[in-house]
């Protein structure tokens, strides 16, 4: 029997791409580049499903062009790059991959978090540029982290996940979202408030919500003026969430202490006044990096994939 057409638009790890090649036959061969809008529209031409990460933005257009498809199976659990009602118009179903990468990029909010409150960053070019002449009581004073409070905007699988975390941290946690959401630890509460209460308490701010037309540039400068000038402002989750040009403004102007950044509003790019701050952590979204969650992420979506195909009921349906 002939195996199912899958696009696939980039090249995911290898035993995910082992797992696809023998289940699905790939309409396009992938890159490890993003496709362009060419290639991605040839890759859907024919395809029954497509396997796509975060860069692509799959619309309206792209899917009019796809009369087979059936399937789209994001490799990331956000799934702002898809225009769900044109695909649900369509009868496309989309997939997603949540759980499976919320510890990994937790961890990574922890990174950033360490390294802006420690100046980690600093430090490492200050020894690898051969300027450092030796410990100095005044060198490179960083924030307190223990006993600190947490904000967690976004109190989903990934904010909760930061949140325990905090425990060895001895933090008190501070939470804004629609939902309430009990600590695992009655001894150490997590109090939910108002985004106003969390911007104006939390030394460090964490950002774990989706991005939404009500979620673009929820913290800007409104929401700068009411931090503390010692705050640390993290973000892992969607970059247009964070007004960068509002940020690099509030930055220069010492509203808040600093930030660690995952995501940017114009990835690749970045605005050029982080760039030139050394209170500013930069990572090129590596929020699920890890090769453990690459691969549970790729399974995830093969699965998803090949549920839909046979007519099965779907593990992380979207729509
Ligand atoms: C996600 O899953 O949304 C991440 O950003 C991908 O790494």
């Amino acid at each position: 029997m002939a195996k199912p057409s899958v696009y696939v638009s980039r090249l995911l790890v290898a035993p995910v791409m082992a797992a696809i090649r023998e289940r699905f036959h790939l309409t396009l061969e992938p890159d490890i580049a993003p496709p362009s809008r060419e290639t991605l529209a040839q890759g859907l031409r024919n395809a029954q499903a497509i396997i796509t990460t975060l860069t692509e933005q799959i619309d309206e257009t792209l899917l009019r062009g796809a009369p087979r498809l059936q399937v789209i199976a994001n490799h990331a659990v956000g799934h702002n790059n898809i225009d769900l009602q044109a695909a649900k118009a369509r009868g496309v179903i989309v997939t997603n991959t949540p759980d499976v990468l919320t510890d990994a990029t937790a961890d990574l909010t922890w990174a950033l978090l360490l390294a802006a409150a420690r100046r980690v960053t600093e430090g490492h070019r200050l020894v690898q540029t051969g300027a450092w002449t030796g410990w100095e009581p005044t060198q490179l004073l960083g924030a307190e982290v223990s006993g600190q409070t947490l904000g967690v905007i976004g109190m989903g699988r990934i904010g909760q996940a930061v949140a325990r975390r905090a425990v060895g941290f001895g933090m008190t946690v501070l939470y804004a979202s629609h939902k309430s959401v009990p600590s695992p630890d009655p001894t150490k509460p997590w109090q939910q408030v108002t985004l106003e209460t969390l911007l104006r308490q939390a030394d460090f701010i964490s950002l774990h919500v989706p991005l939404t037309a009500d979620t673009r540039h929820l913290i800007g400068e409104q929401a700068f003026s009411l931090m503390r000038p010692t705050a640390i402002l993290l973000n892992t989750s969607r970059g247009p969430v964070v007004d960068e040009a509002a940020l690099v403004a509030a930055l220069n102007a010492a509203r808040l202490a600093g930030a660690g950044l995952d995501v940017y509003e114009d990835e690749p790019l970045l605005h050029q006044g982080l760039l030139a701050l050394p209170q500013v952590v930069t990572l090129p979204h590596l929020g699920s990096a890890t090769l453990g969650t690459r691969v549970r992420m790729g399974q995830l979506c093969v699965e998803n994939v090949q549920a839909v195909l046979d007519g099965r009921p779907v593990l992380n349906r979207v729509i």
